[in-house]
């Protein structure tokens, strides 16, 4: 990933610290935008997973739209130049603020996820003399074989709405005079490995419903199949791209389309993973009584992924590639400053012998990395740095010389 170069360079830069290879970024958004435009259908990027201006503002220079889940999402995509109408927002609980100051600045769709949403949003719309466009948020109660935290199409979930709703749902759409449902929106889970079986299940669900909402008398014109698509987390060289094509034949092959219909996704994660990494340096190597601990460092605090759902990074020392001699892997828990067990990056894992100072990379921290970082423990933030900008991270003195 990183030549000799590029790591005496980084070794000059403050740990810990969130590098963007741009070049993997520019490659992956392109390559979503071809795909998008040879099977018709249209990318909504789940800003969720990185926010980052540089990112977002390459994203939107393609012509993608924006997937936002709060209204300050909104206005940060907005900022960052996605065409408001390109923008769907969805979320269980939208606060009345963020519901007017998406509606002023005329999202495309809202993707409602209760009745109650929808009554308020027509309230709203009739208040201010408007017609709010929304989607409705099916739960289709699908298994998409993830992590239960990342699973949100079940019905145990508190996502969308249930079939035992949807005469009520037809009659209040009916009822509301300043709301246009164009369409019914789905999104079943996230870090979705095994992608023909569990989009193809996805479709036919959908297209069932679909057509039940047809035989009610609702026009639907917008099919949004939400995002999901994961990455190898285990080998990120290799897969460096995701199986994006894969994900778009799938769909185009199972969902049924009549003409007038769009197909709408909202990829997160795989736009984004693979382009992060998060660097930080070993603090110190302890001996335990019955293991070597490496402390980094960079912590939970940094990103919270392996601490809150036992996520696996691939961690490797970057300093231990310009050693001229290897000695034997040896076995680490690898650990972060922060002052609570969980904060580990992974236990048992073989690396090169590895000292204080050594530069490490977690690597695939692209998605939902940087965004769920706290000030816990009231360490600073991670700082960022692209990869075509490295000159302008270096610090003139490495502090741990000073040490
Ligand atoms: N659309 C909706 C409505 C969503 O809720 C999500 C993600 C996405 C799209 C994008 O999904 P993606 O393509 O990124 O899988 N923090 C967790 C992931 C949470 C995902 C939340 N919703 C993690 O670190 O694994």
């Amino acid at each position: 990933m990183f030549d000799i170069s590029q790591i005496e360079q980084l070794e000059k830069i403050k740990t810990p610290f969130y590098y963007y290879d741009m070049n993997l970024l520019y490659r992956s958004v392109d390559l979503m935008a071809e795909l998008s435009a040879r099977y018709d259908i249209m990318v909504h990027y789940a800003i969720k997973a990185n926010v980052d201006r540089r990112i977002l503002s390459y994203i939107s220079s393609k012509g993608i739209g924006a997937d936002c889940v709060s209204g300050n999402e909104v206005k940060h995509a907005v900022s960052c130049g996605f065409d408001p109408s390109k923008i769907v927002y969805a979320g269980v609980g939208k606060t009345d603020d963020e519901i007017f100051e998406s509606m002023e600045i005329g999202i495309g769709t809202f993707n409602c996820e209760s009745l109650q949403e929808i009554y308020v949003l027509n309230e709203m719309g009739r208040t201010y003399g408007k017609t709010i466009n929304i989607s409705v948020r099916i739960n289709p109660n699908i298994d998409a074989h993830t992590h239960r935290y990342v699973t949100t199409g079940l019905y145990e979930n508190k996502f969308g709405i249930s079939n035992h709703e949807f005469d009520s749902l037809i009659d209040l759409l009916h009822k509301c005079r300043n709301i246009r449902c164009t369409g019914l929106h789905f999104h079943i889970g996230s870090q979705i490995t095994r992608v023909k079986d569990v989009f193809k299940l996805e479709c036919q669900r959908v297209n069932e419903i679909v057509e039940e909402f047809e035989r009610r008398g609702l026009q639907v014109n917008d099919i949004d199949l939400g995002g999901g698509l994961g990455v190898d987390y285990e080998n990120p060289d290799d897969n460096d791209i995701p199986p994006f094509e894969e994900w778009f034949r799938t769909i185009s092959e199972n969902i049924r389309r009549k003409p007038g219909q769009t197909v709408h996704i909202e990829p997160g994660r795989c736009l984004v993973a693979q382009c992060g990494t998060l660097l930080t340096k070993v603090l110190f190597v302890k001996r335990g009584e019955t293991k070597n601990f490496l402390i980094l460092d960079a912590g939970m605090n940094d990103l919270i992924r392996p601490a809150l759902y036992g996520a696996y990074h691939k961690i490797e020392n970057l300093s231990a590639k310009e050693r001229p001699y290897f000695p034997e892997n040896q076995a680490y828990d690898i650990v972060g400053p922060v002052c609570e067990s969980s904060d580990v990056w992974g236990a048992g894992r073989f690396l090169p012998l590895s000292v204080r100072g050594d530069l490490m990379a977690i690597r695939s921290a692209g998605a939902y990395g940087q965004v769920m970082a706290s000030r816990y423990n009231m360490k600073d933030w991670a700082q960022t740095v692209y990869s075509d900008e490295l000159e302008k991270a270096v610090l003139k003195k490495d502090y741990f010389e000073n040490l």
